[in-house]
This record gives C-alpha cells, structure tokens and sequence, in this order.
C-alpha cells in the first residue's frame, strides 16, 4: 500500500518513517519538497505518488507565536489540511489527519472524549480546530482526524529536549503545574497512526496519548530523575512547581487536557505504555544518538 506523509521533517513525521511498517511503501515529504498551502503543489504530489492513504503530520505549532502570525498559522493547519483532504478526494484516498488536544478550553476534569465540544483558547487551537472540520466535511467517511497531545521525540524541538539543556545550565527551574495532561512519544503515536492506516474501517475522531496523566512540573521531574538515572545529565538543580499566572505566555493554554482513549484502544488492540515508560525508552535512544 502507497502511503504519502506530508510534514516528514518533524518530530512525528521522522517517527513515522522510522516505524513504517513492513509491506507499506511509504514517501515522506518535508516542507520543502512539499508546501501545503500551495494547493496546486498538493494536488500534482497526490496525482504524482497516487497514495491510497495520505498521513497529514504537517503543522504549524509554534502555540505562542501564532497569537502573532494568525494567517499563517491558519494557512497551513486548516487551508493546507483543505488542500489535502481535496487532493485525497480527486484519487480516492483516505486521509488520515493529526490534531491536538489544544482544541479543548480544559474546563473539564475526567478525560476528554472525541465528542465534546471543542472550544479552542487560542489561534493555535482555533486554527488545528478549522482544519479538522475541513477534512471531515471534505471527506467524510475517508477521513480519520486522530488527537494527540504533549508530542515530544528524540528528534526535532520539543520539552523534554529544552528541559535537558536548562537543566545542564540551570541550578534552579521554575516549571508550572497548574496544567495537566499526558505527554506522549511520537514514536507510540507513529504507531498507532499506522495502525488505523491498516484498518480501511477507521472513520472519525479518535484520541491518542500515552497513558497517565501529568503536569509540566511532573513531567519535568520524571525527565530529571530518569535523565539522571541513565546518565544523560550530570546535575540535577532544584525544580520548583509554579502557577500559570507566574509563567506568562502569549498564548492561553487548557488547564486540562487529559484525552479519553478507550475507543481507540479497543478499535486499534493496542494500549498505550504510561507516560514514564515511554519517556524512559525515549530516553535510552537519545543517549544512543549522543554517543
Ligand atoms: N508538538 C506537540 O506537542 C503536539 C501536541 C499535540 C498535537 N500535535 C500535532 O501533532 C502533529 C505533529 O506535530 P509535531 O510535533 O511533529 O510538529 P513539528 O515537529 O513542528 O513538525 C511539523 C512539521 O510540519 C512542517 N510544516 C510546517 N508548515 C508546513 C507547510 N506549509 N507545508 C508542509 N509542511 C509544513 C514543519 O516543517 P518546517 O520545520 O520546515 O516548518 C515540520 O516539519 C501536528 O498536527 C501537531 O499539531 C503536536
């Protein structure tokens, strides 16, 4: 099977090259090779590689900048994924979209389910959330719009990755923990991705995260201490938990965004590792790559 994978530079599109499985013949493309706001070069790439699934971990995700760059971050997160859901439809091929648990307020408390309203804080959101409705107007049953959150990987930029390098400069880190959610390995998600690739019967909204649930100042406590235990950090400075209000940003995020991913685990057979245990694989393979 012929699957085209847009956004093929970043953290999720590496992963998905990396975990493609056997029997799937899969061309990644990188922002270079293919722009997706230029609808033109999307439709002549789809009539090129004739894909019958195309995998869309194409994304504008700078959440703070966007407050600043509305049209961009629109251009390629709901215009580009319109592009693409349209090309799939001229060759007959099911899209498979990835979104973000930021098209949550976080007002609730128990994990969000594929089918609560969306309600997005900011043009990051708001934006992810415009291109989800397209590609499921576009294509209807042809397409899967999976949501992930708190994405991070031994590739590309990323919190685990900034929290390290603070943490070999830095005695003291002050991390919020007024936010929870679950961070999450590409890796796992490339897999589940090609999971619902392999099953023509997925249609709709799914969520997918590792398990558990965290906050930033939890996450970065984990990084500490299983950094420290595998010896990729010599120091360990003191992480103080703060407030929101006492780490201002641009950009408003939700307190909560844990996702609810029982639909998912039964429809794909698969159960995501807990969050501390991906993160610790992740680990090791950065360790490998620093050697
Ligand atoms: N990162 C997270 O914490 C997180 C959380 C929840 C959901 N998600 C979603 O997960 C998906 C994958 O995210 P990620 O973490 O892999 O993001 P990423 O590392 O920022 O990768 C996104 C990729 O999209 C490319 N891109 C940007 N504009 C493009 C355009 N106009 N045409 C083609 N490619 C373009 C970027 O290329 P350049 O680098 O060359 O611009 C980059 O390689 C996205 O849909 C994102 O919204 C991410």
């Amino acid at each position: 099977m012929k699957i085209l994978v847009t956004g093929g530079s970043g953290q999720l599109g590496q992963e998905l090259k990396r975990t493609c499985p056997e029997g799937f013949n899969a061309v990644a493309l990188s922002s270079s090779e293919l722009d997706i706001t230029d609808a033109q070069a999307v439709n002549d790439a789809v009539k090129l590689h004739k894909p019958s699934v195309i995998i869309n971990a194409a994304a504008y995700t700078a959440v703070d900048k966007a407050e600043s760059e509305p049209e961009r971050a629109y251009a390629v997160n709901s215009d580009g994924a319109a592009n693409i859901a349209r090309a799939a439809r001229s060759v007959n091929a099911r899209l498979v979209h990835v979104s973000t648990d930021f098209v949550f307020d976080g007002r609730k408390s128990s994990p969000y389910l594929p089918y609560d309203t969306p309600r997005p804080l900011g043009v990051y959101g708001k934006s992810k959330r415009q291109g989800e409705k397209a590609v499921l107007e576009i294509l209807e049953e042809d397409a899967v719009v999976v949501r992930t959150s708190w994405l991070y990987s031994a590739y590309g930029r990323n919190f685990v990755k900034t929290m390290l390098s603070l943490m070999e400069s830095r005695e003291e880190i002050r991390v919020v923990s007024d936010q929870a959610g679950t961070p999450t390995w590409a890796h796992g998600l490339a897999q589940a991705l090609w999971k619902i690739v392999s099953l023509p019967q997925a249609q709709g909204v799914y969520h997918w995260s590792d398990s558990g649930i965290a906050s930033w100042y939890d996450f970065a406590c984990a990084i500490s201490e299983i950094a420290g235990e595998k010896g990729l950090l010599d120091s360990s400075p003191r992480i103080l938990p703060i407030n929101t209000e006492e780490y201002p940003v641009r950009a408003k995020r939700p307190r909560y965004s844990v996702l609810y991913k029982g639909t998912s685990i039964r429809v794909l057979s698969i159960t995501p590792p807990h969050w501390r245990e991906n993160l610790g694989l992740m680990m090791n393979e950065l360790k490998g790559i620093r050697r």
